[in-house]
């Protein structure tokens, strides 16, 4: 049988700990043995990132940069408990956070849906998809706690002046204070990355916040959602999307009464929130993905969980383990797919939506991995291995192949 050739090259991101097991079977019995694809390896493995200074990490986002596909196994962030574990020369940021923050991009996570997995709301039949703004808020503020009565007021100096203050409260007694903050640039850059990937997906985009009350903070992210999408009225025409300003309580409201088929961006704080929220109704940590957008069109694809360290500590001791490799084999196919539409080459995207059928008719065909079990309906006798999950996603598609 002749492999699928891809054109142009894909930039495969190595990670840690258990992810990175699943991430080799995934490249060794579903990728290689049927596509021919020039794979730029980096290998952001925590000892690797350790070995180079974390320059691995930053050479990685450039070739997403140059490429314009990347493909994401999960990557431990160190705390000091993991610098200790791994020897590390420091605790190294997250790569996440610096690949998005070189992407200038935005991360929307979007579960896996089967048919014997009903999710807790019962009207979700299609995939919820969330953006969370990922800059600011409440993740960047400043507080202080009030002890005795005083003013609290906003300064701002602007270079060159005048300074203008804004009474925040006069306390008459004890209370606390917080001071948030949001850049324009980001805010922008949210909005255009929403408007891409919605297009992408061609999805209908909701966009909430809370400008009734925060009539100036909120107003400016509605503003400026309502000025980037009427910027590029004729493009989400043209793909036929739909673009919702909502109150964030009304939506909050709807989207238990929808199917679903919705890209929702949040503010930070928000997004944080309602991704648990969607990740809980929906099922599963193992059945999420996540993929990184820029403005521009760069695509980075991952699974939404961790490194699934518990599992890893079994599997070096020899014991046998049952991890689901769902969302990281979505990571591949939807770096795959999205390969075949950037190259125009459809049979490549055909490919990856072959995987994706593979793994939805073994799950649908009872045959999954132990943290599933419970969710399955009817409830399956017994759970595939790690390995055996894999094994069975690779014989079917050669079926399908
Ligand atoms: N995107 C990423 O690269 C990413 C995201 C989150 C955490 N991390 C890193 O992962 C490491 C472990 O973090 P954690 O334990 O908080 O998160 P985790 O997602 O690895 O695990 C959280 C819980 O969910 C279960 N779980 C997660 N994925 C599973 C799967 N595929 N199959 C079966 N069970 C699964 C785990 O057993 C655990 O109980 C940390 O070092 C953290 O820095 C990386």
């Amino acid at each position: 049988m002749a492999k699928v050739q891809v054109k142009t090259p894909i930039v495969e991101l190595d990670g840690d700990e258990m992810t990175r097991i699943i991430w080799a079977m995934i490249k060794e019995k579903l990728i290689r043995p049927f596509l021919d694809v020039n794979l730029k390896y980096y290998d952001l493995g925590v000892q690797k990132r350790d070995e180079t200074d974390d320059r691995i990490t930053t050479e990685s986002a450039r070739a997403i940069q140059q490429y314009g596909v990347g493909v994401k196994c999960a990557t431990i962030t160190p705390d000091a408990e993991r610098v200790v574990e791994y020897k590390l020369k420091k605790a190294w940021p997250s790569p996440n956070g610096q690949i998005r923050s070189i992407l200038d991009g935005t991360v929307f996570r979007k579960p896996i849906l089967v048919k014997n997995i009903t999710p807790a709301v019962r009207s979700w039949t299609k995939p919820i998809i969330l953006g969370r703004h990922a800059y600011g808020d409440l993740y960047r503020g400043v507080e202080l706690v009030v002890d005795k009565p005083g003013k609290v007021e906003i300064v701002y100096n602007p270079t060159g002046g005048p300074e203008s203050r804004l009474l925040l409260h006069d306390f008459k007694g004890p209370g606390v204070v917080m001071g948030i903050h949001n850049l324009e640039k980001s805010i922008r850059s949210f909005a255009r990355a929403c408007i891409t990937y919605a297009v992408s997906e061609k999805l209908p985009l909701w966009f909430s916040a809370k400008d009734t009350i925060s009539k100036t903070y909120h107003a400016y992210f509605k503003n400026i959602f309502a000025a980037e999408t009427a910027a590029q009225k004729a493009r989400l025409e043209q793909a036929g999307i739909q673009y919702r300003y909502m109150l964030i309580d009304d939506a909050a409201a709807q989207i238990m009464k929808q199917a679903g088929g919705i890209l929702w961006a949040l503010s930070n704080y928000d997004g944080d929130v309602f991704s648990d929220v969607v990740a809980a109704g929906f099922g599963s940590l193992g059945m999420m993905t996540s993929v990184l957008v820029s403005p521009d069109g760069q695509y980075e694809f991952e699974a939404a969980h961790g490194t699934v360290r518990r599992h890893y500590y079994e599997h070096l001791k020899g014991h046998p383990t049952s991890t689901n490799s769902v969302a990281s084999i979505f990571a591949w196919t939807g770096g795959i797919k999205k390969r075949g539409e950037l190259d125009g080459t459809p049979e490549v995207t055909r490919f990856g939506a072959k995987i994706e059928k593979a793994v939805i008719d073994c799950i649908e065909a009872g045959v999954v991995t132990k943290d599933l079990v419970p969710l399955i309906e009817p409830r399956p006798a017994a759970h595939q291995s790690t390995e055996g999950f894999i094994d069975a996603v690779a014989a079917r598609l050669k079926d399908l192949m």
